[in-house]
Formats: C-alpha cells, sequence, structure tokens
C-alpha cells in the first residue's frame, strides 16, 4: 500500500507515522508514506495558502491552487488517477467496511483540509472521496486522516504478525471483543475466570464468544441487533427433548 498525504502540517503526520505498528510496516516496505507540504506548491512569493473568504464570515479558506497542484504532482508521480480522501466532517462517517475496501486499493490519497475548509472549486476538479470520523468537529484533517491510515494498514498484507492477527477482535465479525486477562493469576483479590485456565480449548471459545455477544448486547445495542439479524441460526430457539420418563422407557 502506498499512501500521499496532502498537509499544511507534514511534521504532525511524520511523527505518528514512524512509531509502533505503522513505523514497523514502513521499515518493512509494507507500506509507502509520501508526505507532501501544500505550501510548498503555492506560486505565492509570501508562501501564503488561505484567504478570505468571498461573502465575508469567520477563518479563512484554502487556496484552489495550491492545492491543485499538489495533487497534479502526485498524478504524474503514480502516473494514473489516483483514488482521493478528503478527510471532512461533511463526509461519509468512516468504518470498518470502508476500511475493508480502502485497503484493496494499491494507492490512496488523503487530502487534509484546515481552517474553514478548502475552496469548493479544487474539490470538484478533483472529486474526492469526502470522508468524516464522527459527529464532532476537529480542527484539521490531518488526526482523522491518520486514523483512516491506521484501520486500512493494519488489513493490508503482512503488517500485523500472526499473534497480532485481524481475525478474533472487535467488528472483525461486528460483535465487541471479549474481555483480556494476563498474569498475575490473582490481582487486587480479583481471579482470572476459571474457564481460562482450565485448557479446554473449545470451552475458551465458547466463553469468549457468549462475553462477546453480552458485551455488545449491554455497550452497543445497534451492532448486536445487526449480529443476530445477520446470524439467524445461531439464535434460533434450541429443540427442548423431554426426558422419557421411567414407565415410558420400554
Ligand atoms: Cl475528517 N475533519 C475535521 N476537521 N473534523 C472532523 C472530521 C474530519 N471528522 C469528524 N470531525
Amino acid at each position: 500500500m502506498r499512501y500521499y498525504v496532502m498537509t499544511l502540517f507534514p511534521e504532525m503526520i511524520e511523527s505518528v507515522m514512524g512509531e509502533s505498528i505503522l513505523g514497523r510496516a514502513r521499515q518493512s516496505g509494507k507500506i509507502e508514506l509520501i508526505v507532501k507540504n501544500i505550501r510548498d506548491y503555492t506560486l505565492d512569493k509570501h508562501t501564503r495558502v488561505d484567504d478570505y473568504p468571498y461573502g465575508g464570515g469567520a477563518g479563512m479558506v484554502m487556496e484552489a491552487e495550491p492545492v491543485w497542484r499538489c495533487y497534479e504532482a502526485i498524478c504524474s508521480e503514480e502516473g494514473k488517477v489516483p483514488t482521493v480522501i478528503h478527510l471532512t466532517p461533511q463526509g461519509k462517517v468512516f468504518d470498518q467496511p470502508m476500511a475493508v475496501e480502502f485497503a484493496q486499493s494499491e494507492c490512496l490519497v488523503f487530502l487534509c483540509g484546515h481552517y474553514e475548509g478548502i475552496d469548493e472549486r479544487v474539490l470538484e476538479e478533483i472529486n474526492p472521496i469526502d470522508v468524516s470520523i464522527g459527529d464532532y468537529v476537529l480542527t484539521g484533517g490531518e488526526i482523522p486522516a491518520m486514523i483512516v491510515i491506521d484501520a486500512v494498514s493494519r488489513l493490508c498484507p503482512g503488517v500485523l504478525s500472526n499473534t497480532e492477527s485481524p481475525e478474533s477482535e472487535s467488528f472483525g465479525d461486528g460483535l465487541l471483543e471479549y474481555p483480556q486477562y494476563s498474569r498475575p493469576e490473582v490481582w487486587h483479590d480479583r481471579s482470572v475466570p476459571p474457564v481460562l485456565l482450565s485448557g479446554d480449548h473449545e470451552k475458551v471459545d465458547k466463553w469468549r464468544h457468549e462475553q462477546s455477544l453480552l458485551r455488545t448486547m449491554e455497550r452497543r445495542f445497534d451492532l448486536f441487533k445487526k449480529y443476530v439479524r445477520s446470524h439467524p441460526d445461531e439464535f434460533k430457539p434450541k429443540k427442548i427433548r423431554r426426558k422419557k420418563r421411567k414407565s415410558e422407557s420400554q
């Protein structure tokens, strides 16, 4: 996976993307990151990249031309027109299925807005996919871009090791994750649930699945309903077999 990030604050991206699992994935070449400073593409001698909004009002608007020139540079580097994701609170709210879809691409370009937004005309030219990370307002698109990059990267081949595998955790199957325990066996008078010490893998799996269901029901009833609807067999009432009476047993 190759990412481009178009931003006015390149250090914000570099600092986060050099650490932990994403840092390791970059080192090993599993993901590639190219951060473009939009300011490098201004033709203004004072390197200005924003201006007052026509019609008045608060804040500044990011000018069309530096964003466009930055985008064109990326297009010629790539040799084709790439998928562009514009981070904006007006976009479709990001979720795991979108992460799965984005992870199929070989190249993604993130356009991070700031101030009061970007001149509408360059957005019309680029025609990006508008993505939001939730219903609240942030100061810019950099943190949302990194959230999307994080969620997409861990789905890319080789980014997670086997032990970090994405199979059995929150949202993989539409459920929240079960509770986890590690040593010591007793801490502050609290014991690890005995089933986890039983060595019976089948029982452990069953217990974990029940815990996932319970947690999802209690904390995210919206997800729980979705899960029940998509797994009807799991929630069919079990046929109860009446025990035969002794008098019936011959
Ligand atoms: Cl993508 N950008 C900004 N500025 N605020 C947000 C957002 C994005 N998603 C939620 N709030």
